[in-house]
């Protein structure tokens, strides 16, 4: 049993293989969070618990660890659940109801209920232990048990108190279009750290993650906890630290301009929450959230193809005959997937008209997608396309015939982005309109791939179908719709791949990897900027969802050059796409990137679905290198390690990369260098890399020596 109570202590204690997580039942009935960390035993927390004050102003300090905090009575805290009832009264005192414990599967479930001392309302706290990872997921299901509506002004999915630390350093990830999931850490004073999304949808600037860390854990080592939100539209996470040193993380969706009214007998549910403790530093960490994606949030996915993209080949100037000329040349690199990107239908020659008209462009294509799809499946590669559903140009017909169907506020303009405009796909018309196309769109031609996009944030959030009072439930809805689609689109279509994408990385969370098998981490493509992307990317998220594309030599996004290996060895470190106009490759570039799409079908499954390994000992001499171990095509354990080194000084030595995750006991060979070296002598000794300049870059594939 992973979750208990001890009804004589009044302790809750969950377990998983490293941690323990422990809360109970205070002597004025509050749900009061006292241990998460190392594993220790629940009655060992008892004496941390009871209620506490400081002096009449600060008279209720066990409220500042609630498990759940309500808003009501003697509490200041950032809120889990604040409500107005019907008589406008907005005070909350939620006491414990009771437990219950289930299993399913190899999943349990700990459900506690808590109820109002007089207003009809059940808030039941959800958490379900991960098997093997020192995960629990946590969510809330908030019920209207009375006969009068309730307005949820804020309902978040859960807050984790942290243990005392000496000092509270909050890492997370911030960008922007073309310069996502960069890492930041800060240290946490008094106040609130608040990151968050009011943009519609998971947004660039912020990703909804954190750790947590007393200020030294390392790649390797020290204690981290961290937590995830499922949720792909508004959300927010606050760390607050209070006056008394203590720190608690409340996430959830953001309740900023949001409301849901609870109508009798209606409930609502919250996203997931998803809570780790890893005891080997950043590193482990993310080899756990990995392996929850793999095992739970999108458990038996295939390894994902080696794709060609021809957006930045082409752009809007998409035809018949020059992707039928691109797909000859991607598929002798040994490509697997054709994907075209915009420009396929309707007038879609620029990005200022057409979207919305998912019919395929006459011009472009004047027998069908037929003939295209006929020579790229000829060729066989499989095919993909490129959609961006939830947005509409004015300029189309689809906006002339339906203005009302965008979100806006009569009274004021409408704001384009991108010369767009997003559509009420709560409406019922306009989501039969979405799943209509696209069946339409996959039941007629062989399509096994669709990179979903979304180019726009919302604004004047206003919905016309939709109740005056009731118009903050936007946020939700629109989201709420967006899975629905998803999810009916994966069901009736299970042999699609979904990719998903907004503007670059602006919608990555693990609500959407439910139902994306891959992301669109940034369209920037320049392989060194990449590595970063990526770095930040691979602190949560799998490397198998990071589409990583092989673009020019000179980038097109800040006209760096880079030679072919360095461009494929960062792209290499993800799930393999090209994204060049192979056109202009010569006949010897082309040979280049033909090995180089080999070897990495060589390493796939270590990249794709091994233990990832950040080596970030010489970041300081520039070196940025990264380590899969895994079971490999021979059915042993393989690594890969790629590393890359952004210049160097005349003389300056590089020192020897020790690598991470082998069997110290095993001799392993590496290809391309002479010898055998013990994984103890690889692990302590390191390995030479003859890298030199600038923009230098390697890859060694290591196996175990027969
Ligand atoms: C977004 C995507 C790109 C590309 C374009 C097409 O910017 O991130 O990869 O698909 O849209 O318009």
């Amino acid at each position: 049993m992973h979750i208990q109570f001890d009804s004589n202590l009044r302790l809750f204690s969950i377990s998983t293989e490293n941690s323990s997580y422990v809360f109970g039942l205070n002597d004025r009935g509050i749900l009061q969070h006292l241990y998460w960390g190392a594993p220790v035993l629940a009655a060992d927390c008892v004496s941390l618990m009871g209620s506490r004050s400081h002096s009449s102003f600060d008279a209720a300090l066990d409220r500042e660890a609630e498990e759940y905090a309500f808003w009501g009575g003697l509490s200041y805290m950032e809120p889990a659940l604040k409500v107005r009832w019907h008589d406008g009264v907005r005070d909350l005192r939620l006491i414990y109801d009771g437990y219950r414990i289930e299993e399913a599967g190899n999943k349990e479930t700990l459900t506690i209920t808590l109820k109002d001392e007089t207003y009809p309302i059940e808030a039941r706290l959800i958490y379900t232990v991960v098997p093997g990872l020192d995960l629990i997921e946590r969510s809330a299901v908030i019920v209207n048990t009375g006969s009068e509506d309730i307005v949820l002004e804020s309902s978040q999915s859960a807050a984790w108190t942290m243990p005392t630390l000496e000092n509270y350093r909050l890492t997370h990830v911030t960008g922007k279009w073309a310069g996502e999931f960069q890492l930041r850490e800060t240290v946490l004073s008094e106040g609130k750290k608040v990151l968050e999304s009011r943009r519609g949808f998971t947004d660039a600037h912020a990703n909804p993650w954190f750790a947590i860390d007393n200020g030294r854990a390392t790649e390797e080592a020290g204690e981290v906890w961290f937590g995830a939100l499922a949720w792909s539209g508004n959300w927010k996470i606050v760390a607050e630290k209070t006056a008394f040193d203590l720190v608690r993380v409340t996430g959830g969706i953001n309740d900023f301009d949001s409301e849901w009214t609870l109508a009798s007998g209606e409930s609502f549910e919250t996203p997931v929450f998803v809570g780790g403790y890893a005891a080997g530093g950043f590193g482990s960490m993310s080899r756990m959230l990995h392996q929850y994606q793999y095992e739970v949030v999108a458990p038996g996915r295939d390894l994902r193809k080696v794709l060609y993209n021809s957006w930045e080949a082409t752009y809007f100037d998409v035809n018949v005959q020059d992707q039928t000329a691109l797909a000859e040349r991607a598929a002798r690199l040994g490509v697997e997937l054709f994907v075209i990107d915009d420009g396929w239908f309707g007038q879609r020659n620029h990005d200022r008209a057409g979207l919305g008209d998912w019919t395929v462009n006459p011009e472009k294509f004047p027998s069908g997608l037929g003939e295209l799809i006929d020579r790229v499946r000829g060729l066989g590669m499989e095919f993909g396309i490129w959609v961006e559903p939830e947005a509409v140009n004015p300029d189309s017909d689809l906006y002339r015939q339906h203005p009302d169907w965008v979100y806006h506020f009569p009274t004021r303009s409408r704001t384009e982005l991108r010369n767009q405009l997003v559509l009420n796909i709560s409406m019922p018309e306009v989501k039969r309109y979405i799943i209509g196309f696209m069946s339409d769109l996959l039941e007629r031609h062989d399509i096994s791939f669709v990179k979903w996009d979304m180019n726009r944030t919302i604004t004047e959030p206003g919905m016309l179908n939709h109740p005056l009072n009731r118009q903050k439930e936007l946020w939700v809805r629109h989201v709420q719709s967006l899975y629905e689609i998803w999810s009916e689109l994966r069901e009736k279509f299970p042999h699609v791949a979904f990719e998903t994408c907004a503007g670059g990385g602006s919608r990555i969370d693990f609500g959407m990897l439910r139902y994306a098998d891959q992301a669109w981490p940034s369209d920037n493509t320049d392989a060194y900027d990449r590595l970063s992307i990526q770095e930040g990317f691979s602190y949560v998220y799998a490397p198998k969802q990071m589409t990583c594309w092989v673009t020019e030599e000179i980038s097109g996004m800040n006209k760096r050059v880079t030679s072919i290996p360095y461009r494929f060895h960062s792209a290499m470190t993800g799930t393999l796409g090209i994204g060049a106009n192979l056109n202009h490759w010569s006949e010897e570039q082309l040979a280049e990137a033909a090995a180089l799409v080999a070897q990495y079908k060589t390493v796939r499954p270590l990249v794709q679905e091994g233990r990832q390994y950040r080596l970030s000992k010489l970041k300081h001499k520039g070196l940025e290198a990264v380590q899969y171990v895994g079971i490999g095509k021979s059915g042993e354990e393989e690594s890969v390690l790629f590393a890359f080194l952004h210049s160097q000084k005349l003389g300056d030595r590089l020192p020897r990369l020790l690598l991470q995750g082998l069997d110290p006991d095993e001799r392993y060979i590496i290809e391309g260098i002479e010898g055998t070296y013990s994984g103890r002598a690889l692990m302590r000794v390191g390995v030479e890399l003859p890298l030199r300049g600038d923009f230098d870059s390697l890859m060694y594939h290591i196996r175990k020596q027969p």
